[in-house]
């Protein structure tokens, strides 16, 4: 977990993907590499997300492959076979942070109310996300968060974009912001990977000194 998220930390922000066909893995998984940013959370919110991390990490095995919207167990370990490196979660799940927990596998339990932060944080779990970030309060209802548990971090994720993702990022207590604005579908379904690659090196740029 801890080195998972040493690596989450250092390269600032993680795409949220959702791929409609796992033809467009390869490709998505290239322009992000070639962009400056080896990390994925690809969403189960499509039937192709398990063929699509499978692709993705078979291809590019140092890459930071993730399943995200992770709701049940089933996936998770379907997730977990196809490769992935860690699952996020967009809601708490009991069943699947205990199997996480229990299976030493990296999970970002996805929260937004003290009373869900409360169960990750008897997890013994060091990182929540933040979801959805924007419609509930943003930074200054993380900061609010994070003050009767000054041990958790937050990784932020919905809403964010470039024209926030600096001001996320300033906070200590952020490890990471998510976000799908470099990554969107219909750039995906147009097959405009170089577009997807220039608006990853243009993120990557943007929090070069975050
Ligand atoms: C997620 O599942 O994390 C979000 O849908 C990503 O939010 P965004 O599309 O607003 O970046």
């Amino acid at each position: 977990m801890q080195e998972l998220l040493k690596k989450v930390e250092e390269l600032k922000i993680v795409p949220v993907v959702v791929l409609e066909d796992a033809k467009d893995a390869l490709p998505l998984g290239q322009a992000l590499i070639d962009g400056g940013l080896p990390v994925a959370e690809v969403t189960f919110r499509t039937a192709a997300a398990a063929d699509s991390i499978k692709a993705m990490s078979e291809a590019f095995p140092e890459m930071l492959v993730g399943a995200g919207t992770v709701v049940n167990v089933e996936q998770c370990k379907q997730a977990i076979e196809c490769g992935a490196k860690f699952i996020v979660t967009p809601g708490y799940s009991e069943e699947v942070t205990t199997y996480c927990c229990e299976n030493n596998i990296p999970i970002l339990p996805g929260v937004c109310t003290p009373t869900e932060l409360m169960m990750v944080v008897n997890h013994g779990l060091p990182v929540a996300k933040f979801f959805p970030a924007a419609q509930f309060g943003g930074l200054k209802t993380i900061k609010a968060l994070a003050a009767p548990f000054p041990q958790m971090r937050f990784m932020p994720t919905g809403g964010v974009s470039e024209a926030n993702i600096l001001e996320y990022l300033a906070e200590p207590k952020i490890i990471a912001a998510g976000g799908s604005w470099m990554v969107k579908g219909d750039l995906v379904k147009a097959g405009k990977f170089d577009e997807i690659k220039a608006m990853t090196k243009s993120a990557v740029d943007l929090v070069k000194n975050a």
